[in-house]
């Protein structure tokens, strides 16, 4: 069963998806079923993979990491979503960057964001101006 609001990866391909409606059959890529991947919030060790949200008059700012994240071919992340919870949803691809890093073109608001690493997979922090 697939939920809503839901991100996927096939473990043969490597594909990802993100569900805009849930349904009762499995999502199945390459023969297999695909492996929902929930986020994680506390990052362990050395590589730091949780979102940092600056606040801006006018924008929100996310850098992944307290340390910035590698962008390099074999480990990187691929994109950087802000998510508020009427389904209002900006992603931006961050694939080809040198940094880690993704500009929202609007106002602090309370939302979650997520971002997606190549390895380590799908990150969140939720996202409350003050
Ligand atoms: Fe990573």
């Amino acid at each position: 069963m697939a939920t809503k609001d839901s991100i996927y990866e096939c473990e043969v391909c490597g594909n990802v998806v993100e569900t805009l409606r849930g349904g009762i059959a499995p999502l199945i890529c390459c023969g297999k079923p695909m492996v929902e991947r929930f986020p994680q919030t506390e990052d362990k060790g050395n590589e730091k993979h949780k979102p940092v949200v600056e606040f801006h008059p006018d924008k929100i700012v996310v850098k992944i990491g307290e340390v910035p994240h590698p962008m390099e071919e074999k480990h990187h992340i691929e994109w950087i979503e802000f998510r508020r919870k009427d389904d209002f949803v900006i992603r931006k691809e961050v694939i080809d960057q040198d940094v880690a890093e993704a500009t929202f073109e609007i106002p602090p608001q309370k939302g979650v964001v997520f971002a997606f690493c190549n390895i380590h997979g799908l990150w969140k922090t939720d996202v409350n101006p003050s």
